[in-house]
């Protein structure tokens, strides 16, 4: 079953509703290599990447913040609007990005620093993305030469996602969106 597919009759949504979170992000995660297969142009691949785990997972807010010249950007989205720079050690995002891990927040009121975009965000992780040392394996014209030694591999965007509940977000999220930006990773050139 496609889940992130308009669910358009009612075995579908009784499916889409038993899933547990980890089947849910198995599937997804399925479907995301299969849809990024190929492509390699940063803008639509992270497009359809966040349109997929939104849609899937129905969360409030599901982004990318890219990094450009010492700031986080946003870049693609789902979602209401959102703020478009944040300083690296700044907000959540900038907190992952400074630390090079996974940030979870259960309350965002109790995160200090935390950037409120709107007022209904309750709770929140944000990934890291790491430059991967395979780009040169899918684009042809890549000059990257990084190689899968280096041990501090640059962050290219953090992936944002924002919940209308608190404690939304636990261990099976952080597991399953690290593994999902790593395989979207060597896709954004
Ligand atoms: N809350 C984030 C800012 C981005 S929005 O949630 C879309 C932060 O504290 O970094």
């Amino acid at each position: 079953m496609l889940i992130f597919k308009k669910i358009s009759n009612f075995a579908d949504l009784i499916i889409a509703t038993l899933m547990t979170k980890e089947e849910k992000y198995k599937e997804l995660q399925a479907q995301i290599t299969s849809l990024i297969e190929g492509e390699t142009d940063t803008v639509s691949v992270m497009a359809n990447v966040v349109a997929a785990i939104h849609e899937a997972m129905g969360f409030f807010w599901t982004g990318f913040y890219i990094e450009k010249g010492g700031m986080l950007c946003l870049g693609p989205f789902q979602g209401p609007v959102a703020c478009y720079r944040i300083k690296h050690g700044k907000g959540v995002c900038g907190t992952a990005y400074e630390r090079r891990a996974t940030v979870v927040v259960p309350d965002v009121e109790e995160f200090p620093g935390h950037i409120a975009c709107s007022s209904l965000s309750r709770s929140e992780i944000v990934v890291p993305v790491f430059k991967s040392s395979e780009i040169s394996e899918i684009s042809e014209n890549s000059e990257n030469s990084e190689n899968s030694e280096n041990p501090n591999p640059e962050i290219l965007a953090v992936l944002d996602i924002d919940s209308r509940e608190l404690g939304t977000f636990d261990d099976t999220d952080r597991e399953y969106l690290e593994s999902i930006m790593a395989i979207v990773a060597p896709h954004l050139c």
